[in-house]
């Protein structure tokens, strides 16, 4: 499918997707939000891909935000709705099945990094700025960076960087666990792919069930969590993937999952 504001690109199972709008630092409109879920909604039964890298077009920028010039015109009920569509997309992302990787490769701010927020794991280049500062414009993060950035780094370290709206750069984002990781920019991408193809070597239901259980699981009391813990791991216990990656293990060779 023809996509404007975003490129598609596939590689070995691993869907890059890359927010392409580079003369405004990939800011995201409606329609890149939009096509951004077209994109992860037709991933999500294409069998043949397993997993997705998000990452920007361009030198300078992942996503520098919101499209400032859209944002400008929000009338209290759009401005809601906008928040609204934005959170419902980026939760989906959240809840993706399939192991989702932030290649931050420079500025994330704002909306880019809740969108990084909303992937399951964040590799950072060396360049990569990273910030919510939606306050100096007199707002508040809107696609659900509060709350996952609070959930993420707690909520002093989240309230300091959401009211400063301070920028940080990659070896601070990593010092406090908001990336995973820092590379050099000409490494980013190979390390987000080989960390993508590492999981993708594990047990794919094993990996959707690790997803769910993380991300749903940390939204419920822990006994709750620990219920949907051993459910997942129970049903685990009778797919034919569970089998085989144990045989294989007894019988010292690589498994052969093919996500049954
Ligand atoms: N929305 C719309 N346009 C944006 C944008 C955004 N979020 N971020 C950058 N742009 C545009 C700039 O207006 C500029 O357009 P122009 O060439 O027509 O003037 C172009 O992208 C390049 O940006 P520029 O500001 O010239 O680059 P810089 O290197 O001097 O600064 C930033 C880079 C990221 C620090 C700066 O662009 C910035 O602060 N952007 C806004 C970040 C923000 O507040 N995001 C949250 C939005 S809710």
């Amino acid at each position: 499918m023809p996509y404007q504001n975003v490129k598609t690109n596939v590689r070995d199972g691993i869907l890059v997707l890359t927010i392409d709008r580079p003369k405004v630092l990939n800011a995201l409109n409606a329609a890149t939000v939009e096509e951004i879920y077209t994109v992860f909604a037709a991933a999500r039964d294409d069998d043949n891909l397993k997993a997705v890298i998000v990452t920007g077009a361009g030198e300078k920028a992942f996503v520098a935000g919101a499209d400032i010039g859209e944002l400008a015109t929000k009338t209290a009920a759009t401005g809601k709705e906008t928040s609204e569509r934005g959170q419902f997309i980026f939760s989906y992302i959240e809840r993706f099945p399939k192991p989702v990787i932030a290649a931050i490769n420079g500025f994330a701010l704002g909306g880019g990094c809740e969108l990084a927020l909303a992937c399951h794991i964040r590799i950072a280049s060396e360049k990569a700025q990273i910030g919510l500062p939606e306050v100096s414009l007199g707002i508040i993060p809107g696609y659900g960076g509060t709350q996952r950035m609070a959930r993420l780094l707690g909520k002093g370290k989240a309230l300091e960087l959401i009211c400063t709206g301070d920028r940080i750069g990659a070896a601070e984002a990593e010092r406090i666990g908001l990336v995973n990781k820092v590379v050099s920019a000409e490494q980013l991408m190979t390390a987000a792919e080989e960390m993508a193809r590492k999981i993708m070597s594990r047990g794919p239901l094993a990996i959707r069930a690790a997803i769910e259980a993380v991300m749903s699981g940390s939204e419920m009391p822990l006994q709750e969590g620990q219920f949907l813990g051993a459910t997942l791991f129970g049903l685990l216990c009778a797919s034919e993937d569970t089998k085989e990656g144990m045989r294989a293990f007894l019988e010292k060779r690589t498994p052969n999952f093919k996500g049954k």
